[in-house]
Formats: C-alpha cells, sequence, structure tokens
C-alpha cells in the first residue's frame, strides 16, 4: 500500500492495523501518496510509524521507496526498523540488485558491478527466458526494447547501435547488436541513480462521493464478503 491518497489523507496506518488484526502475513508500504506518485525521495520516517503502529500485533512491516543498492536496503532496515525491503524501479535493467542486496545483508563490502560484457549476457539470457515465457521470439524481442535503455543507462554506446537494440525483432539480431558494444566497466554513478518512472505528482481522482465517508462500506464484511465489489 501506499501512505494515502494525499497528504490530507493518509491512510496507512489505518490499513496496517486493520491488515494486522485480520492476520495477514506481512505488510509492504511504499513511503508515498497517491498524489505524489514518483516526485521526490519517499518518506522512510512513515514507514518507522507503521513498525512501532504493528509492532503490537506481531506483523512485519516490509518497507519500499528507492531502494537502488543493496546499501540503501542496509540503510532502510536501520532507519526504520523494517523486517524487509521490497524492490520496485531499483532492478530495471539491473537484475543483480537483488545480489548486491544479499551481498549488504552479508555484511560484504565488495559490490557485484557487471562489466558491459558480463550485462551483455544477462541481456541475452533475459531475452531467451522472455522468449520461453511467451513461446514466442519476435514477442519476446518486442518486450526486451523497453529494458534496452535500463540496462544500457550510463554505458558509452554509440547513438545508432542504441536505437538499433530499441527496435530488435530477433533473437539472431540481438546477438548481432549485442557483439559490437565495447567491454568497458559498470558506471557505479549512474546505475545507482533513480530510474524508471520519475514523474512529478498529480491530484488523484476518486469516485464521486469517495472521502464523504470512510467507513459507509465497513459493513461488507457481512453475508457476501470476499464476492463485494
Ligand atoms: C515495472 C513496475 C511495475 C509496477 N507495478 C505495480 C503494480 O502493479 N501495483 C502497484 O501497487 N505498484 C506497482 N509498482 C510500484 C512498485 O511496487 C513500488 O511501490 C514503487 O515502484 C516504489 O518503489 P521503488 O522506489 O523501489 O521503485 C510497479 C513498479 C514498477 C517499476
Amino acid at each position: 500500500m501506499r501512505v494515502g491518497i494525499d497528504d490530507e489523507h493518509h491512510t496507512y496506518l489505518e490499513a496496517g492495523r486493520i491488515a494486522a488484526e485480520l492476520g495477514v502475513a506481512w505488510v509492504a508500504l511504499h513511503a508515498r501518496t497517491a498524489a505524489q506518485f514518483y516526485e521526490g525521495k519517499s518518506d522512510w520516517s512513515t514507514i518507522a510509524r507503521l513498525v512501532e503502529h504493528l509492532a503490537p500485533f506481531g506483523t512485519p512491516v516490509l518497507g519500499n521507496g528507492d531502494i537502488w543498492s543493496g546499501n540503501d536496503g542496509i540503510a532502510m532496515m536501520r532507519d526504520t526498523g523494517c523486517a524487509g525491503v521490497v524492490v520496485g524501479r531499483g532492478c530495471l535493467g539491473r537484475p543483480w540488485l537483488f545480489a548486491d542486496l544479499v551481498r549488504a545483508f552479508n555484511g560484504e563490502s565488495a559490490r557485484p558491478l557487471p562489466r558491459l560484457f558480463e550485462v551483455r549476457e544477462v541481456i541475452f539470457r533475459h531475452a531467451q527466458l522472455l522468449a520461453e515465457y511467451f513461446e514466442n521470439e519476435h514477442r519476446a524481442c518486442r518486450d526486451l526494447r523497453k529494458h534496452m535503455a535500463w540496462y544500457l543507462k550510463g554505458f558509452r554506446v554509440e547513438g545508432d547501435l542504441r536505437s538499433r537494440f530499441g527496435m530488435v525483432s530477433s533473437l539472431s539480431e540481438l546477438r548481432l547488436l549485442l557483439d559490437q558494444l565495447v567491454d568497458q566497466p559498470y558506471p557505479e554513478a549512474i546505475g545507482d541513480a533513480p530510474r524508471g518512472r520519475t514523474s512529478h505528482g498529480r491530484p488523484v481522482t476518486l469516485p464521486d462521493g469517495w472521502l464523504n465517508d470512510p467507513y459507509e462500506f465497513a459493513d461488507v464484511a457481512g453475508d457476501d464478503a470476499g464476492t463485494g465489489g
């Protein structure tokens, strides 16, 4: 869940408590309101507040928002007391973020940052797995196109080659393009910077009358629980 609709309507503490009372295994909080969308930095203090709020129930809280590196995962758990972290945009084009988190949680300092030639093989494996998943090579390559900009972000890649990756349509073409890349170290600074959507906030559109009475539908847990709209 997010923190709430906007700064005037924070719902996470109550939503978390209701979920805890119903016996959920854990809750995860993206530390932004819906109105914030992806703007600015997520407010990790809300995660700390939820951890405190749900402590009496023993319900673990997972924190979410701006985990770009393994060290961010450690920092979030240290600063908020959350039981674990959830990754969103940070793994776009960087599936090794999970290895980096494991590394950080194990207290190891050397970061597993791949050179471009290693990234190249991750990309090809990604494409192969997509082709198996979709049972369709062309569809897999079309899906891969959006990942290419994320994979290559920060690396020096000639413009024409970059745009051909964005139009790739077969595994053999992908291989030919990948083999034109020039090996280079991982661009660490850019790699840890925000990626994916970073859009500004925007007002939230709510159904008519939504805010009139927060308990209006509170009795749906009656006869038709689980079947209501
Ligand atoms: C590709 C992608 C798909 C997502 N899909 C959903 C979704 O279906 N429902 C949802 O509530 N959040 C979705 N999110 C939001 C993430 O779960 C997460 O809350 C948000 O990205 C903030 O975490 P981050 O700062 O690590 O990106 C998605 C994020 C990404 C990058």
